[in-house]
This record gives C-alpha cells, sequence and structure tokens, in this order.
C-alpha cells in the first residue's frame, strides 16, 4: 500500500470504530489532514472549525491563511507539509476538545505519523502539545525543538503557539513569527 492508502485506511477505522460519536454526529466531515505524505514536517492543529468541517480539510479559515503566510516567510507552501489536527471532528461552537476526546484520537495520530516519518512533528497550541510534551507550559517551552521517546516512538517536536490565538494577540504574534524562523535550521541542524 502506499503512503497515501494507508493514511485512508487510518480514515476507515475512525468510521468503523465509531470514534467520538457524539462528535462524529453533529459534524459535516471527518477532517483527516492535508498535504504530502513524504513530508519532513507534520504540523498538528487542536481540532476543525466551521471552515474546516465544511470542507473536510484542516486550517483554511483564518488561522490556515496566517498559517500559509507564515510557511512562506521560510519558503514553504502547504504542498510541503502535512497538517492535521489532535482531534479529527470539529468540537460544538468550537469549544475546546475535551481530555477524552484527545485521548480517543491520540492512537490514529501516532498512526499518521507513523507513517508520515517527519524529521520535526510542529505542534500548534497546547492542545496537540500536552500529549508529547505533558509537563510542559507552552509560554515557557515554545520555539524550543525537543527530542521524545513515546513507547515506540523518537520524535523532535517543536512547540509553537496557536496562529488563531497569535493572529489576535500582537506579542503572540511576533513570538510566533520568530519561533516559526527557526524551523529551517532546527531541519538543518537534523539533516
Ligand atoms: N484550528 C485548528 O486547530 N485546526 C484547524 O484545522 C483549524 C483551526
Amino acid at each position: 500500500m502506499t503512503k497515501q492508502q494507508l493514511l485512508e485506511q487510518i480514515k476507515s477505522d475512525i468510521e468503523q470504530q465509531n470514534i467520538c460519536p457524539e462528535l462524529a454526529e453533529q459534524a459535516n466531515n471527518l477532517v483527516m489532514g492535508d498535504g504530502n505524505p513524504d513530508a519532513d514536517i507534520v504540523f498538528i492543529g487542536e481540532a476543525p472549525g466551521k471552515n474546516e468541517d465544511d470542507q473536510g480539510l484542516p486550517f483554511v479559515g483564518a488561522a490556515g491563511k496566517f498559517l500559509n503566510e507564515m510557511l512562506a516567510t521560510v519558503d514553504l507552501v502547504r504542498s510541503d507539509i502535512y497538517i492535521t489536527n489532535i482531534v479529527k471532528y470539529r468540537p460544538p461552537n468550537n469549544r475546546d476538545p475535551k481530555p477524552e476526546e484527545k485521548r480517543a484520537f491520540w492512537p490514529f495520530l501516532v498512526r499518521q505519523l507513523r507513517i508520515i516519518e517527519p524529521k520535526i512533528i510542529v505542534t500548534l497550541g497546547r492542545h496537540s502539545m500536552e500529549y508529547f510534551l505533558p509537563d510542559a507550559k507552552i509560554s515557557l517551552v515554545h520555539g524550543q525543538p525537543k527530542r521524545i521517546t513515546t513507547g515506540d516512538d523518537t520524535w523532535v517536536v517543536l512547540p509553537l503557539y496557536h496562529p488563531a490565538a497569535a493572529l489576535y494577540n500582537p506579542g503572540q504574534r511576533q513570538t510566533l513569527l520568530d519561533d516559526f524562523s527557526s524551523i529551517p535550521s532546527i531541519l538543518k541542524q537534523i539533516n
């Protein structure tokens, strides 16, 4: 099977295993991810919003537009990277994902990462960070790459602020832009 086929298998497993049925019932789409399955970088957000739920694609609203602008500052486009979320259905009224929802989707995120095998995992916001760096506080660790081992997996994780939060907070916006600018040198070091 190709990487794309393996990723599609995860989608049908989530549907067949009836993961988070209350979320599934009110969502229009299961938003799995988008981009290049051979990417060096995987970005992980929180959960789909309204635009993402309507289109079935991650980060296509205002936060996604800002993310695209930040990618351009480091000479990347969306087709260079892979992007997904920890929770794959839109929570009602864009509420925060619940701990049990994040826990339910975590094994499927791990499967995505094992297929793509990125060099860096960039977490956007605290919801996707907490499973990789459970004791970290985002205000203290943002922009600092960490090599972590969980079970059989060793990953380099770069925790960043969430672009939606940074959009409306000028201080965080500049911090996010500064942190983003370090991505090429982190990749170079890993290579
Ligand atoms: N915010 C997220 O965390 N994920 C999306 O897909 C869109 C907005």
